[in-house]
């Protein structure tokens, strides 16, 4: 079933928004790394690959159901923090923002009667609740250590051994 354009152009503009995320967790990857926290800046390095994993995801379905992908323009990403804490506030935001772009996409496709995208939707629905919960976890345990004490150091080590995810995220 060829796709309706109203749900191609959609998808450029949710490819879009994948590949903005990775740039904008590529700019938090560099702040931490400036901040010598080399921990928190490969989770982010991570981070800044399962999007670009997920922007290929929707690039490869585009092209799988025989329609084209037009790459939109990416704004240069926030860089300035004040610490670890906000750069976090700032990923929770952003991926609520990302969840609420997904659940309107998926409505669209279940408007549009599109049965193949509701399918590969699903799986980004899905991703996006392990994705909040996961920043939430972080978000708690730098409110209990602060962002600016020693604890920090130790929270740094434990962030540094998010295993590369490259597998998974090709599910
Ligand atoms: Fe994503």
């Amino acid at each position: 079933m060829a796709m309706k354009e109203k749900l191609v152009k959609a998808l450029d503009v949710q490819i879009q928004a994948e590949f903005q995320s990775a740039y904008l967790y590529l700019s938090m990857a560099s702040w931490f790394t400036e901040n010598s926290l080399q921990g928190f800046a490969h989770w982010m390095r991570i981070q800044w690959h399962e999007e670009t994993m997920h922007a290929t995801k929707l690039y490869d379905f585009v092209h799988g159901r025989g329609a084209s992908v037009t790459l939109l323009a990416l704004d240069a990403p926030d860089r300035k923090f004040k610490n670890a804490l906000e750069v976090f506030e700032s990923v929770r935001t952003h991926e609520m923002a990302i969840t609420a772009r997904i659940n309107e996409l998926y409505e669209l496709a279940v408007n549009e009667k599109d049965l193949p995208l509701q399918i590969v939707l699903q799986w980004f629905i899905n991703e996006q609740v392990e994705e909040e919960s996961q920043v939430i976890e972080i978000i708690e345990h730098l409110k209990m250590v602060g962002s600016d004490g020693p604890a920090i150091y130790l929270l740094d080590r434990q962030m540094a051994s998010r295993p590369s995810m490259t597998a998974r995220a090709m599910e």
